[in-house]
């Protein structure tokens, strides 16, 4: 999908044409005032959010409903609901609305899951022409969709064409178109730097974990410095605490933390956003093997400190621990990690809201209001010290698995252990980024949930 500005709307020939209609209007673009006007007197207008009608012609006039609030997420769903339902519609003018919003949602919407269809493929909309807008805007909304969709599509991925190794060489050429400095530890570097915990997660796999460092230095005079740090199971049995078959592939979207933590940098960096930024993104299949780690092991972290195995399926959290670590040694004076880290996650919040915790509240504060501007919903909870509790080992510092209670939060306790006195944030996107039902303006699949947080805290709160 491309976007053209053109004079006007009807300077070029489109297939069809789309004209916003808030909730509660009574009028819309002028341009189609003479379409529109009988539609209004007869109660065929205004419509509800996310209805369509369609005037049949040449152009087809295609009326989109868009909620009241009128705010971003409102013109997304708008523009993503629309690239969505039209049929046989190669060139599709858009009248006027939020630029940003309907560039960044016509591009989000028209994202296709269907990556290994052989037939059957649906087409989907060639250019979008926009008349009278700012170009900036749309190049904005265009850059972060298309690293929104970067990362849907490695997410999307079915696991046996994603191995650590391919997901550093996808990074690699993503790095390079963006500018971004690139960076790789095969096994050997990471055994060097002694990161047992993800070394035990990795070695039940024949395929070696990795740790890609992806850099942007957009603030050399400022001392500092952010990191991303994201979550790279590319598979999830379980290992030797396998889970059940029942939905387990589903889990080739456990690598979706590190994916979007990329994407946002490559956001960043072509928006030469004025701050320095670094995505850490540790890379291993958790499998049950001859050679995979058990119950009852014990791992060195690169820390120092020692864990318990109580569980192999808590594994996102070891590899955090080791790229948390990492991060801090780089020089972050900052962290934010993402993961989808629990099924706790999705019990608490449903698949409606990410999970936040970390060991700095204004710093919480300041990310939640960014989220809020981005048009994410997320909440934040509790971190007292009791949770703590429930990770004593008997033969180690830690235990990897707090049991029943509490297992979002246990999660949260047991990375706190790793990041010192650095600020630090974890957000638990387990619950929301896999969408699990079709909704008109999103297919079901991966939603690329945080990284326009990330991005905005970033831009906005942060320098
Ligand atoms: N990747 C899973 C968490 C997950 C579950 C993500 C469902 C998305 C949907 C994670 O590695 C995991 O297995 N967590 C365990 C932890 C437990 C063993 C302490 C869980 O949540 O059950
Ligand atoms: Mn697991
Ligand atoms: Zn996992």
């Amino acid at each position: 999908m491309e976007f053209r500005i053109v004079e006007s709307l009807n300077a070029v020939e489109m297939d069809a044409v789309a004209v916003p209609v808030l909730e509660d209007a009574t009028t819309c673009d002028p341009r189609f005032e003479a379409v529109a006007k009988p539609l209004f007197a007869g109660g065929d207008l205004p419509l509800k959010p996310l209805e369509t009608l369609l005037i049949p012609g040449s152009p087809k006039i295609v009326f989109v409903g868009v909620a009241k609030s009128g705010d971003p997420e409102s013109w997304r769903r708008a523009a993503a609901t629309l690239v969505r339902r039209v049929k046989r519609v190669q060139r599709l003018g858009f009248a006027n609305g939020d630029t940003r919003a309907i560039v960044e949602g016509a591009l989000i919407g028209g994202f296709s899951v269907e990556a290994y269809k052989t037939t059957n493929n649906r087409q989907s909309v060639g250019t979008i022409f926009l008349s009278g807008v700012d170009p900036d805007a749309m190049r904005q909304g265009a850059v972060l969709a298309e690293s929104m969709n970067w990362a849907r599509a490695l997410i999307n991925e079915p696991s046996n064409r994603k191995p650590p190794r391919v997901i550093a060489e996808r990074a690699r050429e993503m790095a390079a178109s963006a500018d971004l400095s690139f960076e790789v530890l095969d096994e050997s570097a990471i055994r060097d730097l002694k990161m047992g915990a993800l070394l035990g997660v990795g070695q039940g796999s024949d395929e070696p974990p990795r740790l890609v460092v992806l850099r942007y230095a957009g603030n050399p005079s400022s001392s500092k410095h952010l990191a991303f740090v994201g979550k790279g199971v590319t598979f999830d049995t379980g290992g030797i605490s396998l889970k059940p078959a029942d939905g387990m592939e589903k889990m080739k979207y456990d690598m979706a933390g590190g994916a979007t933590a990329m994407a946002a940098l490559r956001t960043l960096a072509l928006f030469r956003a004025h701050i320095n930024c670094t995505a850490v993104v540790p890379l291993a299949e958790n499998m049950p093997s001859g050679r995979a780690q058990r119950p009852g092991d014990v791992v060195h972290s690169m820390s120092g400190k020692t864990i318990e195995i109580i569980n192999t399926d808590a594994e996102g959290r070891l590899i955090l621990a080791d790229a948390l670590a990492y991060a801090r040694r780089l020089g972050a004076t900052h962290l934010i990690d993402l993961a989808t880290l629990t099924g706790a996650a999705r019990i608490a919040l449903g698949p409606f809201r990410v999970g936040v915790m970390g060991n700095d509240q204004a710093f919480i504060d300041s990310f939640l209001s960014a989220a809020k501007r981005a048009g994410e919903k997320m909440w934040q909870m509790p971190m007292d010290d009791e949770y703590r509790d429930l990770l004593k080992s008997t033969v180690a510092d830690v235990a990897n698995s707090g049991g029943r209670f509490a297992g979002m939060i246990t999660a949260a306790k047991f990375l706190q252990e790793f990041v010192g006195d650095t600020p630090w944030l974890h957000l638990d996107i387990a619950s929301a980024a896999w969408n699990d039902e079709d909704k008109p303006y999103l297919p079901k699949g991966p939603s690329g949930v945080a990284m326009r947080s990330l991005v905005e805290f970033a831009m906005t709160a942060y320098e």
